[in-house]
């Protein structure tokens, strides 16, 4: 797809959502109308790195959601979900949890500006968008990152880009109440077109890498499925972690998170570690210093190796911190004898959602040809297979006319 083509899809995108919002709303002061797009996110490598104040890889991609947004003159909040078509308002008085998901994450941004002691007026909006939810790009974040982000706009709250993420990252922590990492709402807000972006954790200090799409796709193989276990062993691998910082920071009183060591270290402390939190330590550690190793790979311009990195990943979260599940682990074996295929592992959380590969760019029709025929005769699924082109983060659209 050329850089063409993709902007019209993407205007088309926001076009049939601010469609959706004028005969819900109607066209009453078009002038106040104002339209946002905040993408959702990949991630090449350094998984479950974010938490432990490590290093990730993140880009954001051409799947985004978009708000069709304008202000109200009372203190009403009315949210449109074109996609569902179903409707939620409440006021800006009564922040309390409704019994259906999916304003949780808009309810939560309100409650945030709220709690800086920022002030907004009411507001009518529809939403909608490309970025499949429950496959592991971050739909949330990219929902959470869309509605601040025009809220600052909106009502001039001089929020910068990074205050916004952070809200963003504990409106879910606080309000939806998963206990993620900044990686997907950082990606989502500070993605920029064909670049990866190098986040270290701890100090937040990020760098854009060029990721050369000459040769290579990224084609994301989406499961289709999301086992129950992912938020409740997501919570329950940041304990093990936090216990493997305390019992290694009795040794080194420096060791404030896993970032602060390194697997030698882990290693001479095994036993007490004990089998568990040895191994989850062992991974986080290793990781960490991968995405290091493989950022330098990418300057080399050696994506072989960057794509042996990838497969390096897939095995330690798949044997040592246990997030993947068969479904994934099938995915990436059947890319393991495919010479037009760099690498390829699960991403995000883990427990479903999708695999992400490299491919060499005239393979991709037969790799998604294979790929689908053996996973339909295992799984007896269709399995969708998405090819992302690397975009900028959340920004404000115009649309013409
Ligand atoms: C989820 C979380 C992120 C990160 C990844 C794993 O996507 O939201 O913060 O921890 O899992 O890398």
């Amino acid at each position: 797809m050329t850089k063409l083509q993709q902007v019209i899809t993407e205007t088309e995108l926001a076009e049939a959502v601010k469609e959706k919002y004028l005969l819900k709303f109607g066209s009453e002061n078009p002038e106040e109308i104002r339209v946002f797009r905040s993408p959702g996110r990949i991630n090449l490598i350094g998984e479950h790195t974010d938490y432990n104040n490590g290093f990730v890889l993140p880009a954001s991609v051409d799947k985004a959601v978009y708000f069709v947004i304008s202000p109200r003159a009372d203190d009403r909040v009315i949210l449109y979900a074109s996609d569902l078509d179903e409707t939620y308002s409440f006021s800006l008085s009564d922040l309390s949890k409704p019994e259906q998901s999916w304003p949780h994450y808009q309810i939560g941004i309100v409650e945030q500006i709220h709690k800086k002691g920022l002030k907004i007026g009411g507001f009518q909006a529809a939403f909608g968008g490309n970025v499949p939810v429950g496959a592991g790009l971050s739909s949330s974040a990219a929902l959470e990152c869309c509605l601040l982000f025009a809220l600052n706009e909106l009502f001039e709250l001089k929020l910068d880009r990074l205050t916004i993420v952070k809200m963003a990252q504990k409106a879910e922590n606080e309000y939806v109440g998963v206990q993620c990492g900044i990686m997907d709402q950082f990606a989502s807000a500070f993605g920029k077109n064909e670049s990866v972006i190098r986040l270290d954790c701890r100090s937040l200090e990020y760098e854009y890498f060029p990721f050369p799409m000459d040769d290579y796709l990224i084609v994301l193989c989406d499961t289709m499925v999301k086992h129950s276990l992912a938020s409740s062993e997501y919570n329950t691998r940041r304990l093990e972690c936090e216990k493997g910082t305390q019992i290694l920071q009795k040794y080194d009183s420096s060791i404030l998170s896993l970032r602060d060591t390194n697997p030698e270290f882990v290693e001479l402390h095994r036993e007490e570690l004990g089998d568990v939190v040895y191994r989850r330590c062992k991974f986080i550690t290793e990781e960490i210093r991968r995405v290091q190793d493989a950022c330098n790979l990418l300057i080399d311009g050696d994506l072989p190796a960057f794509g042996n990195k990838m497969y390096e990943t897939h095995q330690g979260l798949q044997h040592e911190y246990e997030v993947s599940c068969p479904e994934l682990d099938f995915l990436v074996q059947q890319t393991i004898r495919n010479e037009a295929v760099l690498g390829s592992r699960m991403m995000g959380g883990g427990f479903g959602g999708c695999t992400i590969n490299l491919v060499k760019k005239e393979a991709v029709p037969s790799f998604e040809i294979e790929m689908k025929k053996a996973y339909l005769d295992q799984y007896q699924i269709d399995l969708p297979c998405y090819k992302v082109k690397i975009t900028d983060g959340t920004e404000e659209i115009r649309i013409v006319g």
